[in-house]
């Protein structure tokens, strides 16, 4: 969502005459975007700054430093102590244009009268892009900032996601994310469409079977038949769904206030895998919440085991002031969270090396993303979002953007190497 959002900021200060830098050094305006979901992210972003402030004091400059993202609500005025010259409280880039061209700015509030921004192609993947389709989030799972730091659920009217698409396309993107904290409440505030019809309509427009289309977050209460049906019948709509799960523990689920139990989850999971012989599900999981006991992390395990995730995303639970669990004194153990983590990577990556080990000898789709660094191979994904390392041969040339057939013939550590056919 950042990176989305920092893409479409920098395609309008460019359209405006500024110029990137690639040294923090050479420039006049420095744009932090944060996330504060953590407070890794958080403690990193006050790291940044005192290091520019330092500089900017040390060298006498007239550097601006501005601060977007999340961190607006959190951190406010600890920021504005460190030297920040401005804080934007939304994610809105029309007013930071005016401030960086006028040197002020009319206040407005916290979310109200939020305004989507064009999408553009990744700068560095030009065949790439992410498209916003909705904005802050309604769910208020316990442990998470994010709807006290983005606000409620906006929808983006369909018509204008439609227009960013057809737009997106033409300049040349063939794999489109689109991006939502939770994409499955799309339309629940607007009425305009759900999301299932969304994806039919997205579909409908591209209409080419060149065009991958991605989607994320997916929230396993709202991931209904529906939308399993849905992602296998449209083409252009990719094989995989991130679909997070947190807990394997119903005690934490409830903790947390994610609305379904892990039986619910395990019974989402294994229709998919039931309608389609090749699909990737991925997930998050916070290890360390509420007091977890031995036996909840266990329950944990035993799901990522029963499952099968070639890709999770890990963490140790990061309390947040405001937060419901903050609120409410949910406690916890950070050298168990700790302990937990680790236990749960290294067990992790030992099923995703047998999973990805049994995919050696089949036939995949492949689009090709990049040349590798050490220009020997060229990087790719799958429609199922894994990740692939092309061997270059016979000098053959592969266009970025383009699918080619590739039959995967060996694994090297966690990558998946296969030969183009
Ligand atoms: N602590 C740790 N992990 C968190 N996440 C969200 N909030 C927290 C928190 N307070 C994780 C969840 C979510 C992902 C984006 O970040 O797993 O799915
Ligand atoms: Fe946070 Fe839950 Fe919303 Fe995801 S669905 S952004 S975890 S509140």
């Amino acid at each position: 969502m950042n990176r989305a959002d920092s893409n479409s900021l920098i395609h309008s200060l460019q359209s405006e005459g500024f110029l990137e830098t690639t040294e923090y050094i050479d420039s006049d305006i420095i744009i932090i975007n944060t996330c504060s979901v953590r407070q890794h992210a958080e403690d990193r972003v006050f790291a940044r700054v005192r290091l520019f402030n330092a500089f900017k004091k040390r060298e006498k400059k007239s550097m601006k430093i501005i601060v977007m993202g999340c961190m607006a609500q959190t951190s406010k005025d600890r920021l504005y102590s460190l030297g920040v010259d401005k804080v934007f409280d939304v994610y809105n880039e029309i007013k930071i244009l005016d401030y960086i061209k006028n040197d002020d700015l009319i206040e407005n509030d916290f979310n109200s009268n939020y305004v989507f921004s064009k999408s553009y192609v990744d700068k560095l993947y030009t065949h790439k892009a992410f498209l916003p389709i909705t904005h802050g989030c309604d769910n208020w799972c316990t442990y998470c900032i994010v709807p006290h730091t983005r606000g409620g659920l906006i929808s983006r009217p369909s018509k204008d996601i439609l227009e960013d698409l057809k737009s997106l396309i033409d300049s040349g993107a063939k794999e489109i994310t689109l991006l939502g904290q939770n994409v499955n409440s799309y339309g629940e505030d607007t009425k305009d469409m759900s999301f299932v019809q969304l994806l039919e309509e997205v579909d409908k427009t591209i209409n080419d079977s060149d065009v991958w289309i991605r989607f994320t977050t997916s929230h396993p209460k709202d991931f209904d038949k529906n939308l399993a049906d849905a992602i296998i019948n449209l083409k252009s709509v990719c094989e995989h769904i991130h679909l997070p799960f947190q807990s394997g523990s119903n005690r934490i689920l409830n903790l947390m206030d994610r609305k379904y139990t892990i039986e619910e989850y395990l019974e989402k999971v294994s229709y998919l895998r039931n309608i389609t012989k090749d699909f990737l599900i991925s997930t998050d999981i916070i290890v360390g919440f509420a007091d977890e006991t031995d036996e909840e992390f266990t329950e944990t395990l035993n799901v990522i085991k029963s499952i099968g995730f070639e890709e999770a995303y890990l963490y140790k639970y990061s309390e947040r002031a405001g937060t419901v669990a903050h609120e409410k004194k949910i406690a916890y153990d950070p050298n168990n969270g700790s302990l937990r983590l680790s236990k749960l990577i290294e067990i992790q990556r030992a099923i995703a090396l047998s999973l990805l080990t049994k995919q050696v000898g089949t036939f995949h789709k492949v689009m090709i993303n990049s040349i590798a660094k050490d220009k020997n191979n060229y990087l790719g994904r799958t429609r199922e979002n894994r990740s692939i390392v092309i061997r270059l041969n016979d000098d053959k040339v592969l266009k970025t953007g383009e699918i080619y057939n590739a039959k995967i013939i060996d694994i090297r550590g966690h990558s998946l190497i296969a030969d183009i056919i």
